[in-house]
């Protein structure tokens, strides 16, 4: 949309059930301040909205994990992911949570006007249900094990070990986490959100109008699930935490998280309007508001399908992009809450952000490196010596350096003022330098209107590279000692000195939008007020008025020193060695299973038998499809020991079976039986056998 009246800028609302890491923070919150800053600097009439989710299972798994209740938990985390963003400079216009009132006004006002319309269906369904527990089981609360990979660590939505999305239905041996009991299916009642109805909506307006202008991976994933055919969504749950269904009646159900959280965006901008005295019906009904979604890849359906259908259906207006960032891994491996391998924000606040003293530098220095990195098109990867390097080579060396060394020169060679401007005597090098203003602020201007952030900043530090190069053919400091004999010394240095302050004050203007403690600070240093930074301001070459008097230079980023970077990288290392010791414990504790008697045992028949053939089961990860001689029989048995062992070493080993188990299907085949294995601390299975060849077929007990 080319000049909108006004923006409206999200960031998805995090969950308010634990602290996040770097992976959020590069995904939906920096790319987001960026172009917002930017927009600022514009003079554009912007709003930037965010909060904390804090409906959803996700937070009462949490209280039962810290021993408290759902309430504490999200007033603990609404607080500290409040801060963690404002501590590393994210400017949000309002930080609100969906546990407020309006907020819970204003999802029940939404769910009202569509369900009053006939856009939702009401369906009746079976459910898992624990009858122990007298509830029935949200699909995080239901455990078994995958189909798709055999390992037991499955959810009702989603496998934790292979990754691929699951309904309930779908597990083998469901266990209720709530009682550890089997849950019984039981019939209930949920509204849906029928979204094959809008099939045709959504075609036209992401796969033909967005196609060019939207993110390849967010039209590849909408393409994907619009083709795969689009299913009703239930919008309600029977869950006693979240925001009530407004029908009589419907005791005991919620709106399902995904139905209230990105109403959240509309009701922070209710309340930012109410604290600001402004209307918030333009930036959501307004077709002039240009809306963006700033979000991580796992939340594209919701924002690019679900939101939008409901956004359509409810008479608002419909985001104009959804910059979806893939992800940022760490140090070679994903980032994981479960496994501590992550960099928390608040971990590296505490570590460098607090030793600052409140200068920002350190905040900048992520800023820069989780920018530098972005993973816009693919997942990327933050190293700790990437971050050193970065921090270093470019904006210690590059950046810093050429502010420092030009406010050093003024000092030197000019009074401490801003010199004289010698138009009469400009030669190639000052004009090319002087032709890089306008360039760079051009390339930057494009590249922030695109989503491209890297490349923006990449712009921006080979305008002060350049910088440097000019400084380092003009050579000043030689000029001066040629000041008795050359005439036009003074000028020359006066030009060059001249040039280097316009290109700094430049960029402070271009960095800005990045890194705005560094912009800050360079205003201090040129003794100019905030409304320099205007982004109208760039490319001019009068910015800093002759005679007008500087203060020294500021260190803009001070040393970063090795060890700083190894106790990092040893932290990081030992937190995963914590969280093994730790899941041993876990094992040892679960593992203990109350006493049976010998006949209970005796029910087994245990046999011994050679493996004679073996292949792994096409796409499950973790199985592999045996043939095993039991003597008078041979049998099929899969078993989930495929990350362990390759199918051709298996040929020819012993291994003890479970032979009078019931036959069980897994990926289509049948299993004759079941393998021991015992479970190692990473996961994963080795075979229990018999210490020397026995044959087949061989009693165990
Ligand atoms: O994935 C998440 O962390 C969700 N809490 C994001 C919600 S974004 C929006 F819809 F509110
Ligand atoms: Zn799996």
């Amino acid at each position: 949309m080319d000049n909108p009246k006004r923006y409206l800028i999200t960031s998805a609302l995090p969950y308010a059930n634990g602290l996040k890491h770097i992976g959020h923070l590069a995904g939906a919150y920096i790319p987001a301040d960026i172009y917002v800053r930017y927009l600022r600097a514009q003079k554009r009439d912007v709003v930037f909205v965010c909060g904390s989710d804090e409906h959803g299972t996700a937070i009462p798994i949490q209280a039962a994990k810290e021993g408290t209740t759902p309430q504490a938990i999200i007033d603990k985390y609404h607080e500290a992911m409040k801060q963690d963003f404002a501590d590393l400079s994210i400017s949000f216009d309002i930080y609100h949570r969906t546990s407020s009132p309006l907020h819970h006004e204003t999802a029940q006002a939404f769910f009202t006007k569509l369900n009053d319309a006939g856009e939702l269906e009401l369906k009746e369904t079976e459910q898992y249900f624990d009858e122990a527990a007298k509830t029935f089981l949200a699909d995080r609360y239901i455990k078994g094990t995958c189909p798709n990979c055999g390992s037991d660590r499955a959810y009702g939505d989603q496998c934790e070990n292979c990754g691929k999305a699951l309904s309930p239905e779908e597990l083998i041996n469901p266990i209720s986490t709530l009682s550890g009991s089997k849950p019984i299916k039981k019939k209930t009642t949920h509204w849906y959100l029928p979204l094959g109805k809008h099939e045709e909506f959504l075609k036209k307006w992401i796969l033909e109008e967005h196609k060019n202008d939207w993110r390849a991976n967010v039209v590849g994933q909408c393409k994907g699930w619009i083709e795969g055919g689009l299913q009703s969504r239930a919008v309600t749950r029977d869950l006693d935490w979240g925001i009530k269904v407004p029908v009589q009646g419907a005791d005991g159900k919620v709106l399902y998280v995904w139905f209230d959280a990105p109403i959240g965006y509309i009701s922070a901008t209710k309340q930012w309007a109410i604290d600001n005295d402004k209307d918030w019906r333009p930036y959501w009904e307004d077709k002039e508001t240009k809306l963006v979604h700033f979000i991580g890849k796992d939340n594209i359906v919701f924002h690019c399908i679900i939101f939008p259908i409901m956004l359509k259906l409810h008479g608002n207006i419909l985001p104009d992009n959804v910059p979806a960032n893939e992800f940022l891994n760490l140090e070679g491996d994903k980032m994981s809450t479960s496994r501590n391998w992550k960099l928390e924000m608040r971990d590296y606040i505490n570590d460098f952000v607090k030793k600052d003293n409140g200068g920002g530098q350190m905040v900048d220095a992520l800023r820069y490196y989780l920018t530098s990195i972005a993973p816009e098109t693919k997942d990327s990867e933050f190293t700790w010596k990437g971050f050193q390097t970065a921090y270093r080579s470019e904006l210690s060396d590059v950046f810093g350096n050429f502010v420092n060394r030009t406010f050093v020169l003024m000092h030197k060679l000019c009074g401490g003022k801003v010199p004289v401007f010698h138009q009469d005597i400009l030669d190639e090098n000052d004009k090319t330098i002087i032709a890089e203003f306008e360039n760079t602020k051009g390339s930057v201007q494009s590249a922030l209107e695109y989503y491209h952030f890297r490349d923006g900043l990449f712009q921006v530090i080979e305008l002060a590279r350049k910088g440097n190069q000019y400084m380092q053919k003009k050579e000043p400091w030689i000029v001066a000692k040629q000041l008795t004999e050359n005439p036009d010394a003074q000028k020359q240095i006066d030009n060059c000195i001249y040039i280097c302050l316009q290109l700094c004050a430049n960029l402070s203007i271009l960095i800005n939008p990045f890194l705005p403690n560094t912009a800050k600070k360079m205003l201090y240093m040129m003794k100019v007020v905030d409304k320099m930074l205007e982004w109208e301001n760039a490319g001019k070459l009068n910015l800093l008025k002759t005679g007008y008097s500087l203060r020294s230079p500021e260190i803009l980023f001070r040393k970063m020193e090795d060890s700083e970077i190894d106790a990092q990288i040893e932290k990081l290392k030992s937190g995963l060695t914590k969280e093994t010791n730790k899941k041993v414990e876990e094992i040892k504790n679960t593992t203990a299973k109350s006493e049976i008697v010998y006949d209970d045992f005796a029910k087994l028949e245990l046999k011994a038998g050679t493996v004679t053939a073996c292949e792994k089961v096409e796409k499950a990860d973790k199985l592999l499809k045996l043939e095993v001689d039991l003597g008078a029989e041979k049998r099929t048995i899969v078993s989930g020991i495929a990350l362990r062992y390759k199918p051709e070493e298996m040929v020819g080993k012993q291994v003890v079976v479970v032979t009078n188990l019931a036959p069980r299907k897994m990926k289509g085949i049948e299993s004759q039986g079941m393998i021991l294995t015992a479970e190692d601390k990473d996961g994963t299975l080795q075979l229990l056998k018999p210490e020397n060849l026995v044959a087949p077929g061989s009693n165990v007990s």
